[in-house]
C-alpha cells in the first residue's frame, strides 16, 4: 500500500490500492482542502515531489497540461503508483468529523418528488454516521467515476437518502432512474463542509435551486430535531424554473415544515402563477434585503446560481464565515 508524506505540515499516512491521495487524507483524518471530489472546482490542487500518480479522470475540468508542467495535480483525482512526496497545506475546517468510508448498500426505494427529481433510498450496515448537508459519492454500475449526490436524510441506522434530478442523457443518473429496488450500489461518504452549524444561535436561511433540493431538506430536518427551531427562524427558498418544477413545505419533514416559512419561487413561469417570479438569489434579497447579514445561510444548487448567490450575499454584507455552500458540477 503506497506511503504518502505530506509537506509541510509532515502527516504521512496510507493510501489503499486505486484510492486517491485526498480520499486517503480524509480517512486519516487529515484536512486536505476540497469541495467537489470530481475534479471540476480545484480546491484539491497539490503539488507532486517525488513519486507518480495517475489521475482517474483525463478530462477533469479543473486540470490542464499547464498544470502537469507545473508538477501540480487534483487530490480527488489522482491515485498513487507508489509511495510519493506531496505539498498542500492541510486546514483545520476539511478535517472530518466522521471520516469517509467505502460500503454497499442496497435500494430500498425510488419516491417521486418533482417531475424530474426523486428521492433514492438506499440501506446499508455499520457505516459513518453523516452530518446535514453533507454528500457522498456514488459508484453507480457500468459508469466511469463516481458522482457526487447530496443525503436527504438525517444519518442514522444505515439508512442513506437522496434526491436525486434526472439528467438528459446523464450517465449516471441515466442508470440510477432505471434501477430495481434491491440493486446493490457503493456508497463513499461523508464528503463535505457545509454542514449544519448546531451551534449558530443566528436565524436560519436555506436556499434550493433545482437539485440542491436535498442537502437543503437535510439541514431543514437537521434544525428540527436539534430542538433549534425554538430560538431561531428558518427560512426555506426554493427555485424552479416552472409549475413542474415545484414541491411543497412537506419535502421538509413535518416539524420543519410546521415551523419554517417556505418560499418557491419560479423563474419561468405560466400566466397562472401568483408567487414570487425571477431567478432565487434576486428573490431572497427582495425578500430578507438587510436582514441576511445577520442570519446562516446554507445553499446548493447549480454553480451559476452559487455564483450569483455568492455575489448577492457579499452586496448584501454577509460576512464569509456564515455562508456555507456546495457547488453542484
Ligand atoms: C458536491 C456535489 C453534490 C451534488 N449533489 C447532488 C444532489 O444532491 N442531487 C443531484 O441531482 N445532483 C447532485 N450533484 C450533481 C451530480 O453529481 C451529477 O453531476 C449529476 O447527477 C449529473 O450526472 P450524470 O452522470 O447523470 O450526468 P453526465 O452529464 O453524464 O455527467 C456529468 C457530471 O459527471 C462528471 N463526470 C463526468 N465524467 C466523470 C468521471 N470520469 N469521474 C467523475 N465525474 C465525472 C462531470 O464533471 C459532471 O459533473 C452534486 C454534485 C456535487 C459536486
Ligand atoms: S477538483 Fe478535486 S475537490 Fe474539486
Amino acid at each position: 500500500m503506497p506511503t504518502i508524506t505530506q509537506t509541510p505540515d509532515g502527516h504521512v499516512f496510507d493510501c489503499e490500492e486505486g484510492d486517491t491521495i485526498l480520499r486517503a487524507a480524509l480517512r486519516a483524518g487529515i484536512g486536505m482542502p476540497y469541495s467537489c471530489n470530481t475534479g471540476s472546482c480545484g480546491n484539491c490542487r497539490f503539488q507532486l515531489l517525488d513519486g507518480e500518480v495517475t489521475h482517474l479522470r483525463d478530462d477533469a475540468p479543473a486540470w490542464s497540461e499547464r498544470e502537469l508542467k507545473r508538477g501540480r495535480w487534483l487530490g480527488c483525482q489522482a491515485v498513487p503508483n507508489g509511495d510519493c512526496s506531496v505539498k498542500f497545506r492541510a486546514m483545520d475546517q476539511y478535517v472530518p468529523y466522521n471520516r469517509p468510508e467505502s460500503f454497499e448498500a442496497e435500494l430500498t426505494g425510488i419516491e417521486k418528488i418533482t417531475h424530474d427529481i426523486s428521492q433514492f433510498m438506499f440501506q446499508a450496515d455499520a457505516v459513518p454516521f453523516f452530518r446535514p448537508g453533507q454528500y457522498a459519492l456514488l459508484h453507480v454500475p457500468g459508469v466511469t467515476g463516481a458522482r457526487a449526490y447530496s443525503m436527504s436524510n438525517l444519518g442514522a441506522g444505515g439508512t442513506w437518502q437522496f434526491m436525486i434530478k434526472q439528467m438528459p442523457s446523464g450517465a449516471a443518473t441515466g442508470q440510477l432512474f432505471e434501477s430495481e429496488l434491491g440493486a446493490k450500489i457503493t456508497i463513499d461518504g461523508p464528503y463535505g463542509t457545509a454542514f449544519l452549524r448546531e451551534d449558530s444561535p443566528r436565524d436560519i436561511v436555506l436556499l434550493a435551486g433545482g437539485s440542491g433540493l436535498s442537502p437543503i431538506v437535510s439541514i431543514a430536518k437537521g434544525v428540527a430535531k436539534a430542538g433549534m427551531l425554538g430560538t431561531r427562524k428558518l427560512h426555506v427558498f426554493y427555485g424552479g424554473r416552472d409549475v413542474s418544477d415545484l414541491c411543497d413545505a412537506t419535502v421538509l419533514g413535518a416539524e420543519a415544515a410546521g415551523a419554517a416559512r417556505f418560499v418557491a419561487a419560479l423563474s419561468e413561469p405560466d400566466a397562472t402563477w401568483t408567487g414570487p417570479k425571477g431567478y432565487l438569489h434576486d428573490v431572497v434579497f427582495e425578500d430578507m434585503g438587510a436582514a441576511l447579514k445577520d442570519c446562516e445561510i446554507y445553499f446548493a444548487g447549480p454553480a451559476i446560481m452559487s455564483a450569483a448567490v455568492q455575489k448577492m450575499t457579499h452586496e448584501a454584507g454577509v460576512p464569509q464565515d456564515q455562508l456555507h455552500f456546495d457547488e453542484f458540477y
